[in-house]
């Protein structure tokens, strides 16, 4: 009775074993297989254009904190960029985009911090000039981002500080 106990807790925790190891072998593949060329880079420009659209319009509403969530956005998708360690049609574009946007998100870092309107625009235009830079940088000067002129109804946000 004892032994056949014995036996059957050693089948179970066997069992378990190979379920894990499989599980873990599933995940190690999953992880590996995952290549510079498998980063969505498109996706992540994309979210960046959202981001620099939106800052314009929480700065000029005077909403600040909302202003530091999409710098800080773009920062970290910058560095998920720059992490990616990306060579697309032989250019650096991983190396090209540390080269070119925390230095550009510096100077509205500080904007932010200090709530200064004019000093966000002006650093604004520092911003969309290193995102076109970069296009150019990396074989997509095709792609060239302006400073919104639309109204921020455009969005179905109101970026106006809430009372
Ligand atoms: C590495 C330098 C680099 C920087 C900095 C950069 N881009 Fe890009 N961007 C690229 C590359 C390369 C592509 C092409 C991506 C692809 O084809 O996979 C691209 C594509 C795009 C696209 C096309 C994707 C779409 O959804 O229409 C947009 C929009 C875009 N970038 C916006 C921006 C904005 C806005 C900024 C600045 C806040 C910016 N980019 C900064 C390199 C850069």
């Amino acid at each position: 009775m004892k032994t056949a106990v014995i036996a059957l807790l050693l089948i179970l925790s066997l069992a378990t074993n190979a379920l894990l190891w499989q599980r873990v072998s599933r995940l190690e593949a999953a992880t590996t297989s995952a290549t510079p060329a498998d980063f969505p880079l498109g996706e992540n420009m994309g979210y960046l254009q959202r981001c620099a659209d939106k800052i314009w319009f929480a700065a000029q509403a005077g909403n600040w904190p909302l202003a530091r969530y999409y710098h800080d956005e773009m920062a970290e998708t910058a560095d998920d960029v720059i992490h990616a360690k990306l060579i697309k049609e032989g250019a650096p574009v991983s190396a090209n985009m540390s080269a070119m946007l925390p230095p550009a998100l510096v100077g509205i870092d500080q904007a932010i911090a200090a709530r200064d309107l004019p000093s966000f625009r002006s650093h604004y235009t520092g911003l969309i000039q290193a995102c076109n830079a970069c296009h150019a940088a990396s074989r997509h000067s095709f792609i060239h981002i302006a400073e919104p002129t639309h109204t921020s109804d455009f969005w179905n946000q109101q970026f106006s500080p809430q009372p």
